[in-house]
């Protein structure tokens, strides 16, 4: 039986609270096994040995995920591709987002912010967005809630959630990707008052920055990966923040694949569209150090793991830190 996209019936058990901790395990191991790519300019290795890490302790976890937002199509994506089953096969249906490395540039470049990533939902409840390769977003924290607007410009949009926040509109931080698409946004941003922060890559802990309460970012806007999108979209809804998202097809390919897809370009997807459920996972460990999680260290004997653990239902944010006694991951 189907409810609304989420199965239902006796097989059918939702993701609990126990998963989270799991699937913490699964982001650590990519983080650590990215680390001897960190700044030796490989992306692609980088993110082999994440994905690798990462499938092998997926594999190891007690539910049945299907990879809604993966690695690409599978004869691109040897591993964690869109579609693929990954778990036991045991315990709740869930929809998975997975990346092993958002900021492999970054990884390979060694600079800061890279992050490994898990989010999961409820199965059927995550829009498959994979079509089209891009996403506007806007993300603020419970603040901007009804007050922001994605259809707004910009500077309103400064100017109302300064307000809601009692903060004055020169003390607002607005995080974008820094590329030339940006150009006006960013000009826009600063001519309403406002401070940019430029992120050379990795959208997803921007836009969790922006609605992490005490955070020195405000707000996340302007197009990265549509993928990114949803899964920064599970992260918010065990925020409390907000987020809307529009899809910006590269080519009229792309559009086409996209209306095929079910895919809509006029309307603003809602956090309720963007994932249907309320039942909302997001894991993420530090590949690099960043502001949202450390990076991997190694002291002596110890790899130390920062990673953070959100859950929608509780609406709880642990950090997770964990020591791993390097000589245990010296082989395979
Ligand atoms: P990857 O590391 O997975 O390549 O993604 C990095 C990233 O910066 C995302 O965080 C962002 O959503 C997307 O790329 C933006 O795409 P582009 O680099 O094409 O602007």
């Amino acid at each position: 039986m189907s409810m609304g996209g989420v199965e239902t019936g006796a097989l059918y058990r939702e993701p609990d609270r126990n998963l989270a901790m799991e699937l913490v395990r699964a982001t650590e191991a990519a983080a650590i096994r990215a680390v001897p790519f960190i700044g030796k300019g490989d992306k692609n290795a980088a993110d082999k040995a994440a994905v690798d890490a990462m499938r092998k302790f997926l594999g190891t976890v007690s539910f049945d995920g299907v990879v809604v937002i993966g690695e690409g199509e599978k004869d691109h994506a040897p591993m964690l591709f869109n579609g693929e089953h990954v778990g036991t096969g045991d315990g709740p249906s869930c929809d998975i987002a997975v990346d092993p490395i958002d900021g492999t540039s970054l990884t390979a470049a060694g600079r800061p912010n890279a992050l490994s990533m898990i989010a999961v939902a409820d199965r059927g409840s995550m829009l498959d967005a994979s079509s089209v390769f891009y996403m506007e977003k806007i993300v603020t924290g419970a603040e901007g809630r009804g007050v922001v607007d994605i259809r707004k410009p910009i500077g309103e949009n400064i100017r109302a959630l300064a307000k809601a926040k009692g903060k004055d509109v020169s003390d607002v931080r607005v995080a974008v990707l820094d590329r030339p698409r940006h150009e006006t946004l960013i000009r826009d941003i600063r001519a309403a008052g406002a401070g940019t922060r430029l992120l050379l890559d990795g959208d997803v802990a921007g836009g969790i920055n922006s609605a992490l309460y005490g955070s020195r970012i405000d707000m996340c806007v302007g197009v990265g990966g549509s993928p990114e999108g949803v899964a920064t979209a599970c992260a918010i809804k065990a925020l409390g923040g907000f987020i809307q998202g529009r899809l910006v097809p590269k080519t009229d390919e792309e559009r086409e694949r996209g209306l095929a897809a079910g895919l809509r370009f006029d309307d603003v997807y809602e956090a309720d569209d963007l994932v249907r459920s309320d039942n909302t996972f997001f894991v993420a460990t530090g590949v690099t150090d960043g502001e949202l999680v450390a990076g991997v260290t190694r002291k002596g004997p110890v790899i130390r793991t920062e990673s953070i653990v959100l859950r929608s239902r509780s609406g709880t944010i642990r950090r997770v830190i964990a020591d791993h006694l390097a000589e245990k991951w010296l082989d395979d």
